[in-house]
């Protein structure tokens, strides 16, 4: 039986990674969830379609103190093996940036700080072939012309102080909150490719861009008629949107990946929702910017335990 641990597993694209791996059966399946009710509902779903075991710890990304309580409770009952770790819970905000209970500008607390600090304490969890995943997103990539149709410029990385604070050098409420998004997916890339350079034995590290998929909540921040566009015009025009896929579709290839049914060149490999492997915009493969974003991070972290404020 293989264990798969998979964050965001109640809505999008995460969910419907979680039902293909319950209908193959035989597997165990970790999904944390902020919300105990969608947790045991989507339990329930699960098992019902043949999953062997399906577990639904409480987590909150926006909290680091969460992050270590899940992380105390884990490891006091003995966790099996993990065999695939998917960190790919997300926000988005839509109109203006705002800050976790720990001072941090949301996007980057949930999207990257509180996987990172994650995925630290899973390490001695992970199963001899373990494989590590993050979804990522197109628009961390300047170059990458469907997200500018929607207003994204690409990643606007300074150090990762400032994106903590959400520091967008005077853009917009609407374009920080694009750039804030956008930046958070630059970290899991980044992420990535630093787990597979310092751990290559630990697990084989990817990220992974599901495409454009209208109708997740992803867009529960937005105003009523944007969501009303984004669950019910868009998914019907998917089509003859440039990038655009599904949750059926890209969870397909993600799963393959999390699985270790696809694999790429390299570890710490990025790739898009067609399954191809493709070289991520150059920030991603910027050193300094690695080494900041983990030196700042690590510094986050240790922060929060000695209880420093983070504002
Ligand atoms: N949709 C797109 O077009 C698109 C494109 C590129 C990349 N992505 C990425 O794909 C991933 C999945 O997004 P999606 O489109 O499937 O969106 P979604 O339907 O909103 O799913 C997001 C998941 O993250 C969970 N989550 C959000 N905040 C959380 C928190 N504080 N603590 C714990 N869990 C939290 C949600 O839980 P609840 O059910 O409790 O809300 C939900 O299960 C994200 O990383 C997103 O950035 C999406």
């Amino acid at each position: 039986m293989s264990t798969y641990f998979i964050t965001g597993a109640t809505s999008g694209l995460g969910r419907q990674v979680a039902l293909r791996l319950a209908q193959r059966g035989q597997h165990r399946l970790v999904l944390p969830a902020r919300d105990a009710a969608r947790g045991h509902q989507l339990q329930k779903e699960l098992l019902g379609l043949g999953a062997a075991e399906v577990s639904v710890p409480r987590l909150d990304l926006t909290s680091l103190a969460s992050v270590s309580d899940f992380l105390e409770a884990f490891h006091r009952d003995a966790p099996p093996a993990l065999d695939g770790v998917l960190l790919n819970a997300g926000v988005q905000s839509a109109n203006r940036l705002v800050r976790t209970v720990d001072g941090i500008e949301s996007t980057f607390a949930v999207n990257h700080l509180a996987h990172y600090q994650l995925l630290k304490g899973l390490m001695p969890c992970l199963s001899a072939q373990a494989v590590v995943g993050w979804t990522t997103s197109g628009t961390h990539d300047p170059k990458e012309k469907a997200a500018r149709l929607f207003g994204f410029r690409g990643a606007q990385y300074t150090t990762a102080a400032k994106v903590a604070a959400g520091d967008y050098g005077g853009a917009s409420a609407g374009q920080a909150c694009k750039d804030a998004y956008a930046t958070s997916k630059l970290c899991n890339i980044v992420t990535a490719r630093v787990f597979a350079a310092r751990h290559p034995q630990a697990a084989s590290f990817f990220s992974f861009d599901p495409g454009l998929m209208p109708g997740t909540g992803l867009a529960r921040e937005a105003s009523a008629g944007l969501q009303w566009v984004w669950k019910r015009v868009l998914p019907r025009l998917a089509i003859l949107v440039p990038g655009a896929s599904s949750t059926e579709r890209s969870s397909a290839i993600l799963t393959g990946l999390l699985t270790g049914q696809v694999r790429g060149s390299h570890n710490g490999a990025f790739f898009n929702y067609t399954g191809k492997e493709l070289e991520p915009a150059d920030a991603a493969k910027a050193q300094w910017l690695a080494d900041d974003l983990i030196a700042t991070s690590d510094e986050m972290l240790v922060a929060y335990r000695r209880q420093v404020p983070l504002k």
